[in-house]
């Protein structure tokens, strides 16, 4: 069977591998990657790094356009989430990692794009329209041109590497529409060009944060971070969120409302969930004696994550030099597509 590529998503483990088709996702580097990043994103990277050819992007520039008053922010997050990305097992030699301002390219086919899209398709677009919402701190009541198009630039990112498929959460949806939408405007009005991508979703996973929230996030400061040692991670799992109810070690619990509970599930093995499940329903497990169990499961994971990453904290030339060799090759991915965009524009003299 072929791959299928005429719908505009796709489930992770309905994808066949090809090599000869390429992987394109990135993500904004705004901080440290937490376990939500690693349940609802890289563990299906690594999956994928074996099957397709994979770009993976720091998107710098994007980045920017929602923290242009915070280069040095960016700028150090860069080095951070790529070292998390090679913690937890991206490997340098299957994926081209790159710096999205690395490569002229980008926005130069963002300008290009930039007629094919309205200002009311961008305004109308749901991803976009949330994050103005959530970001007036920055925009107040009116949001900046960079912002509004930076579905454009993605769109430009995708196509840039004739990306096929591109791993992305749910909230990333629109954003891959918008694309779809401006390869197929491109591919009318200058001829077939472009390949429209198709989203390829891991089983759907949003972390919950430790205090219950049903997002985890930095600003949020409820997040478990890759790179969080023994101590943070007791401190964090010790303060986490358990059943209100249960005030007595033999109170009757209920472990659906409970975080910890909740976090057994991801980080301890199914058999002993249960047990535990069973144990707390019935007030025979304590609250603390449970946490503490946790805290060894978070750290079995977490540990190797964190050891990986010491040695790329310890050897940073080795990191930039994975950043650079990667936007190297990148660009020649990226210059052959500007070739064809151009000569499919009559930009070609
Ligand atoms: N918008 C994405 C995010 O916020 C990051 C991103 C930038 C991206 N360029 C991309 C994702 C290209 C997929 C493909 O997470």
């Amino acid at each position: 069977m072929e791959n299928k590529i005429d719908d505009e998503k796709i489930k992770i483990e309905d994808v066949r591998p090809d090599k000869n088709l390429n992987i394109l996702t990135g993500d904004r580097p705004t901080g440290k990657m937490h376990i939500g990043h690693f349940f609802g994103s890289l563990k299906s990277r690594i999956e994928l790094q074996d099957k397709f050819q994979t770009f993976i992007e720091v998107a710098d520039v994007q980045a920017l356009t929602d923290n242009f008053n915070n280069p040095e922010k960016v700028k150090q997050s860069v080095s951070q989430i790529i070292m998390d990305e090679l913690a937890v097992g991206l490997d340098p030699n299957k994926v081209t990692f790159f710096i999205q301002s690395q490569i002229p390219e980008i926005a130069e086919l963002t300008i290009f794009y930039s007629n094919l899209v309205t200002i009311a398709r961008l305004e109308r677009n749901p991803t976009v329209k949330t994050e103005i919402a959530q970001k007036k701190d920055i925009f107040g009541e009116s949001v900046t041109y960079g912002f509004l198009g930076y579905p454009v630039s993605q769109a430009a990112d995708i196509t840039c590497f004739d990306a096929t498929y591109v791993p992305v959460g749910e909230d990333q949806l629109p954003l891959i529409e918008q694309c779809r939408e401006i390869v197929r405007k491109f591919n009318s009005i200058y001829g077939e060009t472009l390949r429209e991508p198709v989203a390829v979703m891991s089983e759907n996973i949003r972390i919950k944060g430790l205090d219950g929230n049903v997002k985890m996030g930095k600003s949020l400061g409820n997040a478990l971070y890759l790179s969080d040692d023994l101590n943070t991670i007791k401190e964090k799992i010790m303060s986490a969120v358990t059943d209100p109810g249960r005030i007595k070690k033999d109170d009757k619990g209920n472990p659906d409302i409970c975080m910890v509970y909740y976090y057994h599930n991801l980080f301890t093995d199914k058999a002993e969930c249960k047990n535990i499940c069973e144990e707390c329903k019935a007030g025979k497990r304590g609250c603390v004696a449970c946490k503490k169990q946790l805290i060894e499961s978070v750290n079995k994971t977490l540990e190797p994550i964190r050891d990986k990453r010491k040695y790329y904290e310890n050897n940073p030339k080795e990191v930039m030099d994975i950043l650079m060799e990667g936007s190297k090759k990148a660009r020649v991915t990226a210059k052959k597509t500007l070739e064809k965009v151009k000569k499919s524009m009559k930009l070609d003299y």
